[in-house]
């Protein structure tokens, strides 16, 4: 479409769905990002809103710079804030994924989305260290993703209640990554590959219950759970006011339930209730599997 300007919506996004460690992501209808970008004569950045001045603004250590000065192009970006920051839903990603796909659209640079995918991962290494396309593949794509290295598959199921509830807890991806098990047995593999398996089939098949459970996994939310104050009360809460299944989303704090879409008003009380039970406070989303990056302006 070739402009001077654009104005793109990004949304949320929630990595790994429990089994799918670095390769499940799925886009979330709320909260999300909105990010400006207008050519320019140097490579700048602005950011404003939730957790704004803890978002670092040279462009070599922001992931939206990092993406737009690795597609070669000056542009001016300003980064409207709102998906709260080392949460598990995709911050970092948000803006380097928003950046990918409006340079594509501004410059008709007629990049495919996996190109796009692959030029966002590179700028939220700078978050994380590692280059895992799990949160930048559904903000750009939507929906539910699969990454397998070069390539990634994507599946747009509807109508699954997601609630995602931030606690007032930091962890950082990279200490999320560091505590985690550089060996797994056999045992735990085949367990990990078969919730895997079962997820894709719940997603294809839009069955709540079978991606609730799905989200069984052996070590990587074992481990990660003890970086959460009240996980078990909280998931055990989740649980038992209906959802299918609870999860850390992505590397933590925030923990995911799915469940039907009339049932998350109930779940995401029980699971604020849970977390201030444990002196923690929290913030939930009542969300759903949603749409990826978009053109608003
Ligand atoms: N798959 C990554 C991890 C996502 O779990 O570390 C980080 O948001």
């Amino acid at each position: 479409m070739g402009a001077d300007y654009l104005e793109v919506k990004v949304p949320a996004t929630s990595a790994n769905l429990g089994a799918g460690f670095d390769v499940f992501g799925i886009a979330l209808d709320k909260p999300y990002d909105i990010i400006e970008v207008e050519k320019s004569d140097m490579l700048e950045i602005i950011a404003t809103g939730r957790d704004a001045q803890f978002i670092p603004t040279e462009p070599e250590k922001n992931t939206a710079g990092r993406v737009a000065a690795g597609m070669g192009k000056k542009v001016r970006i300003t980064i409207h804030r709102d998906i709260p920051l080392s949460s598990g839903l995709g911050s970092s990603a948000a803006p380097a994924a928003g950046v990918a796909f409006a340079l594509n659209e501004m410059y008709d640079m007629g990049m495919s989305q996996e190109k796009l995918v692959r030029l966002a991962a590179k700028g939220e290494k700078v978050a994380s260290r590692v280059e895992h396309a799990d949160n930048v593949a559904p903000a750009i794509m939507g929906g539910f993703v699969i990454v397998h290295r070069q390539r990634i598959i994507s599946l747009t199921p509807e109508n699954i209640g997601v609630v995602a509830v931030h606690p007032d807890i930091i962890v950082s991806t990279r200490r999320a990554r560091a505590i985690l098990p550089k060996k797994l047995s056999l045992r735990d593999i085949s367990f990990n590959t078969a919730s895997a398996a079962s997820m894709v089939v719940g997603i294809m098949k839009e069955d709540i219950s079978l991606i609730g459970k799905s989200m069984e996994n052996r070590k990587i939310e074992e481990c990660r759970s003890k970086l959460i104050k009240g996980y078990r009360h909280v998931r055990k809460s989740a649980v038992n006011a209906g959802a299918s299944g609870v999860t850390i989303s992505g590397s933590g704090p925030t923990m995911l339930a799915v469940c039907d879409m009339g049932q998350r008003e109930d779940i995401a009380r029980a699971m604020e209730k849970a977390f201030s039970d444990s002196g923690v406070k929290s913030e939930a989303y009542l969300t759903t599997i949603g749409k990826g990056a978009e053109i608003i302006g």
